[in-house]
């Protein structure tokens, strides 16, 4: 596999995706998006810059992995999206704030795609997520579930999550450098209380 990284793989999270549409946004190599797709079944969606060179990276990325290749949208941030009506119940992405220059175009995705969502049938229930201390959050779709590793200035980070804010996007600090994004609406759903370290779902 031709993968340069699986950041998410590193944290020790559990999600319990029981609403199955998800897309991995800005996905590079698509290694995330192939790992939850193999190991969990995720009905996963790609999306990167648009280039057709990561497309072609991403679709050998899957062959090279014995998986039919991925759906992929090809996306610049801020562009117009190709898709009018998302109905991804769950965004995700890993180390993505490394272009500062660039956060205004990445908020006004992130905000398209929570503000924009539409229910593609009538599933009901929350997304849950688990932290290592066992304490679980509990979110209506769409959210938006991010982590990134690398060490970029402290105020280069909060300008991201302060755009975020601006533009009516709530942001949830999970811990471990994990944030949860919801828009105002749903965030009012978000929901937190302890199992004891009960372990349904997804580990991560
Ligand atoms: C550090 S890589 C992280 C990739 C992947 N999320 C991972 O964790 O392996 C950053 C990604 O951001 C994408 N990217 C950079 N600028 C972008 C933009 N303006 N619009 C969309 N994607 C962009 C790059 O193509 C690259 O895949």
């Amino acid at each position: 596999m031709r993968c340069k990284s699986a950041p998410m793989g590193r944290s020790r999270w559990r999600w319990s995706i029981r609403r199955e549409s998800t897309t991995s946004l800005t996905c590079g190599t698509g290694a995330l998006a192939i790992f939850l797709r193999k190991a969990f079944e995720v009905n996963i969606t790609t999306s990167d810059y648009d280039d057709g060179e990561i497309e072609k990276n991403i679709s050998y990325n899957c062959r090279a992995n014995a998986l039919d290749v991925l759906p992929h949208i090809r996306h610049t941030w801020g562009d117009p999206f190709p898709v009018c009506t998302p109905n991804w119940d769950i965004v995700i992405a890993s180390d993505i704030l490394l272009y500062v220059k660039q956060y205004d175009n990445l908020v006004k995705t992130v905000s398209f795609l929570l503000n924009e969502y539409k229910q593609k049938d009538h599933k009901s229930g929350c997304i849950t997520i688990t932290d290592k201390s066992g304490t679980q959050i509990s979110a209506k779709p769409p959210v938006f579930l991010m982590s990134w590793r690398r060490r970029i200035g402290k105020g280069h980070q909060s300008l991201f999550f302060d755009g975020c804010e601006k533009t009516g996007l709530q942001v949830q600090h999970l811990g471990d450098l994990v944030y949860l994004i919801s828009n105002k609406q749903e965030a009012d759903f978000v929901e937190t209380k302890s199992d004891g370290g009960s372990s349904e779902g997804m580990i991560f």
